[in-house]
């Protein structure tokens, strides 16, 4: 296993438009926000930043539109090292935006509008077969057309590459088509969406990784917020509880959550170790604003993860 993995997000990009408030709206009304905050985000970006932060060689394939937003978004990922060969603009469309609301005990509420994330296809996956072939994990997520990462996830098995499903935002899934991911990870919004089955306890969260297990997946990890995270495989099923942190804004710790967790595994740190630094990296970044400017680096990381002793 490699110290400096290379992992290949294939995913979205997105500006975040974040207000902080209160209350919101009732239909018709006009009302002051509390806060404001612009930044990169996307899920797929959100992720390839992660997994950049916490001392990977990253390689991200995505679209951004032809607008403003466009080359700003390339900018961003190589201002932090970012491969961006493979990022291109789609002509004469938007970019990826994404209106967020967080409320005062953090949590979000998301509008994503895909725009050029929408035009990553197929062939864009295999013009950047040169970089994914190298990569020692693939990630992907649902923001881009879901025939796109059904061939990414058939890409990474015929060249016996660790694939990564994050199924967000949920939507019906061809569970043969995903399958032969070597993990799949929801959240439990997106697990019962997915799966019809309510996931409000840990019980629910189990029963619903049963059902995904018994659908062909190979593992599956349902993150549960400030509970932690539930892994279950043909092996165990296993609740890895959250670090206690005092969070302002939950936005883009499942993305935190992910591409850390694609790092440590493919430094070869076993699962044991690898998804509760994942949990930590998560909570972390809760507890500042925003999304990509609220992870944490590997130094700063490494020092929380030392510090509580890697306990909760
Ligand atoms: O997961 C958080 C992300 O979801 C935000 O950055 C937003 O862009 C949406 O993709």
């Amino acid at each position: 296993m490699a110290e400096r993995p290379l992992i290949a997000v294939v995913g979205s990009a997105n500006v975040d438009l974040t207000t902080f408030n209160d209350v919101f709206p009732r239909p018709g009304e006009t009302i002051f926000g509390k806060k404001f905050d612009l930044g990169f985000g996307g899920k797929g970006a959100n992720q390839a930043v992660a997994a950049r932060l916490c001392g990977a060689n990253v390689g991200m394939v995505a679209k951004v539109g032809s607008d403003l937003f466009g080359p700003a978004t390339i900018k961003n990922f190589e201002s932090l090292g970012i491969d961006a060969t493979y990022v291109r603009i789609a002509e004469g469309v938007s970019s990826g935006v994404a209106p967020i609301f967080v409320d005062p005990s953090g949590q979000n509420r998301i509008i994503v509008v895909k725009g050029a994330n929408d035009t990553l296809s197929p062939e864009d996956v295999d013009a950047a077969a040169p970089l994914l072939r190298k990569a020692h994990a693939i990630i992907l997520q649902f923001e881009v057309p879901l025939r796109t990462v059904y061939h990414t996830v058939k890409f990474a098995k015929a060249n016996g590459i660790r694939c990564i499903v994050n199924p967000a935002p949920a939507q019906p899934v061809d569970f043969k088509q995903v399958g032969t991911a070597d993990y799949f990870i929801p959240n439990e919004s997106e697990a019962e969406v997915i799966t019809g089955m309510p996931v409000h306890s840990i019980d629910d969260a189990k029963k619903c990784a049963e059902f995904l297990l018994r659908q062909g997946m190979q593992r599956v990890v349902i993150t549960l917020g400030e509970r932690g995270c539930l892994a279950a495989g043909a092996d165990r099923k296993e609740l890895i509880p959250a670090f206690q942190v005092r969070a302002v804004d939950t936005t883009g710790a499942g993305d935190a959550f992910i591409g850390s967790l694609a790092v440590f595994l493919s430094k070869g740190l076993p699962e044991e170790e690898a998804l509760p630094r994942a949990n930590l990296y998560a909570a972390l970044s809760t507890t500042k604003v925003g999304t990509q400017k609220s992870f944490y680096s590997r130094e700063e990381f490494e020092k929380e993860w030392r510090n509580r002793g890697g306990r909760l």
